[in-house]
């Protein structure tokens, strides 16, 4: 057991937890990220389509605004949302400085013809769901791999220490104050206490709280849950969304740029069905609106072939886009699903996908409690209120994880190091070595399969209080059954049947925040479908809810929505 100290601890290497030890390391301050894999695995690696931006002459900020806003069906703060939108150009810019190739406007044409009269040296960009203008920037479709691997550059350039392959198992808080964070080597099974002025989580969503999602297999809510049970609240944790195009079986994501590049959905009849429901935007309508129009047409039966999917046709965009612009959806469909996008339509279905909810935080990534911020995923800016528009999410990453590094680095500047409670690792300890000592009848992949199947299919896409009842009250039962499961021991090395028992206690946390926020919230908005409550109701509901955690209960509360320039409206594609 080490006790390590640093000025600032960030806890997770994706890219909004890179960008923030960039900027803090920039800013003087001794920083560490402590992350459960290396970073360029982290999940940011799999954004495939692009990030947006306002940085075309004839595109303006109040239109990406007034986009964002109405894609969140108006909850998203419009205070926040216009210093995402604003500091939008400056993080491309810096992006491309820091190295990413951004995919250039004419560089097809350029390539094969060996010469283009068109705005040669421009960043390209595609449509994107819910937004007027072609403003999302992109890198193929492996814009988030390209973008991790060049924060990694950079934060190895800026010389910033990493602890990877270390799994955070609890941040330590005394009075109020955090004083760091508990982790396992993965390496040894050794466990070390990192002392820090202010922790930062940055350690993404909760997507396998869902049977069916694009996430990988450790995105599982770590970082909420944590500061959950030290009593921070979880802010609008009711509202998931669900991608429409996940490849069918799996969930792997395909990218909403093959949309954006002109790709249709069809159904068993071979109809563009989007027609009946956003005929404005069809494929094109945000990700709420597409998603449940697919699962409406599985539902009726319309899907392919009589199967719980429908076909996302791109045959007629032709090899040298496909190959030009979504390679690796090609690659994905050839491995995943036997299918050549090329010469067949990918099989899709809505996967869970992002958390709009999160642990709440100022511009500034600070949260509720003192020393402790949060950037990207895992936090709740507010920025996407009850849903994400495509694009948004890793400039988020970029512009409020260099605000949060920033916050953070000034935070440490003077401040002493918080004590921490005593014997906090030896305590610690005890628990890892109570967990690796359980021999009960339990199966933690049995339990998180029960969690995830109910969660799927009770608090999925579309809502109705009776399952959301069962759904609750199973989480709840598995929680109790997790008391009693089954761990083989062994090897303390690469444990990896640990990490995932670790794992399950994050996802049965925020599987009943959940679902106990979508029972109480009984209105439709965005991601948030109520069958029983068809109709968005501003009079009752606009306003964000707060889930605390009070002993064995939670308890829940509200606060309002920023209102600046856009007054809400109905929401119509
Ligand atoms: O569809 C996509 O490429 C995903 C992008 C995002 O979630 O922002």
């Amino acid at each position: 057991m080490t006790v390590f100290t640093h000025d600032v601890v960030i806890v997770g290497a994706g890219l909004a937890g890179m960008r923030a030890a960039i900027e803090a390391s920039r800013q003087g301050a001794d920083v560490a990220i402590v992350s459960k894999l290396h970073p360029v695995r982290s999940h940011s690696v799999a954004a495939q389509g692009g990030i947006n931006a306002v940085i075309n002459p004839e595109d303006t900020i109040k239109d990406h605004e007034f986009d964002t806003v109405k894609g969140s069906d108006y909850l998203g703060d419009q205070d926040r949302i216009e210093v995402l939108i604003a500091e939008a150009p400056m993080n491309i810019y810096e992006l491309e400085h820091m190295g990413a190739a951004f995919s250039m406007v004419g560089e097809g044409e350029a390539l094969a013809q060996r010469h283009f009269e068109g705005r040669l040296g421009t960043i390209d960009q595609r449509p994107f769901g819910g937004q007027n203008f072609p403003r999302t920037c992109f890198i193929q479709d492996r814009t988030g791999q390209a973008l991790l691997h060049t924060m990694y550059e950079n934060l190895l350039r800026q010389g910033v220490m990493v602890y990877e392959e270390y799994y955070t198992t609890r941040l330590v808080v005394k009075d109020g104050v955090v004083g760091g964070v508990v982790a396992l080597d993965q390496r040894t099974g050794e466990l070390h206490l990192f002392r820090a002025k202010a922790v930062l989580l940055a350690t993404g969503g909760y997507g396998r709280v869902f049977s069916v999602t694009s996430n990988a297999m450790d995105v599982t809510g770590d970082g909420m849950a944590m500061a959950f049970r030290e009593g921070v609240p979880l802010e609008d944790m009711e509202f998931v969304q669900f991608h429409p195009t996940g490849l069918y079986p799996t969930g792997i994501l395909v990218t909403e740029g093959a949309r954006g590049e002109g790709a249709y959905i069809v159904n068993g009849k071979g109809e563009r069905f989007m027609s009946r429901y956003a005929a404005g935007k069809m494929e094109l309508a945000p990700r709420d609106v597409v998603a449940r129009a697919i699962q409406t047409e599985i539902e009726e039966g319309r899907g392919v072939k009589g199967r719980p999917y429908v076909d996302l046709d791109l045959r007629h965009l032709g090899c040298a886009k496909i190959q030009e612009r979504l390679p690796q959806i090609r690659e994905l469909g050839i491995n995943f699903a036997a299918v050549d996008c090329l010469t067949q339509p990918l099989p899709i279905r809505p996967t869970a996908h992002y958390s709009m909810g999160g642990v709440p935080t100022d511009v500034n990534g600070a949260s509720t409690l003192k020393g402790l911020f949060a950037a990207g995923e895992c936090s709740c800016i507010s920025v996407h209120g009850a849903n994400r528009l495509g694009g948004n999410s890793l400039l988020e990453t970029v512009v409020f994880g260099r605000r949060a590094g920033m916050a953070a680095a000034a935070f440490v500047k003077g401040t002493a190091l918080p004590e921490v409670p005593a014997g906090v690792l030896e305590t610690e300890k005890k628990r890892i070595g109570a967990l690796l000592d359980a021999r009960g009848p339990e199966s933690v992949p049995r339990i998180r399969e029960e969690l995830q199947t109910v969660m799927f299919d009770k608090v999925g896409i579309y809502r109705t209080e009776g399952p959301m009842k069962e759904a609750l009250a199973k989480a709840r039962e598995l929680k109790k059954r997790y008391k009693d499961i089954h761990l083989s021991g062994g090897s303390l090395v690469f444990n990896t049947e640990l990490i995932e028992a670790l794992e399950l206690q994050s996802l049965l946390e925020v599987a009943e925040v959940i679902a106990l926020c979508a029972i109480n919230r009984t209105e439709s908005r965005g991601s948030h479908f109520r069958r029983d409550f068809p109709k968005r109701d501003d009079q009752n509901w606009l306003k964000h809810t707060l889930a605390r955690r009070k002993g064995d209960d939670i308890v829940l509360d509200y606060k309002p929505v920023a209102i600046t320039k856009y007054p809400p409206q109905e929401r119509k594609y």
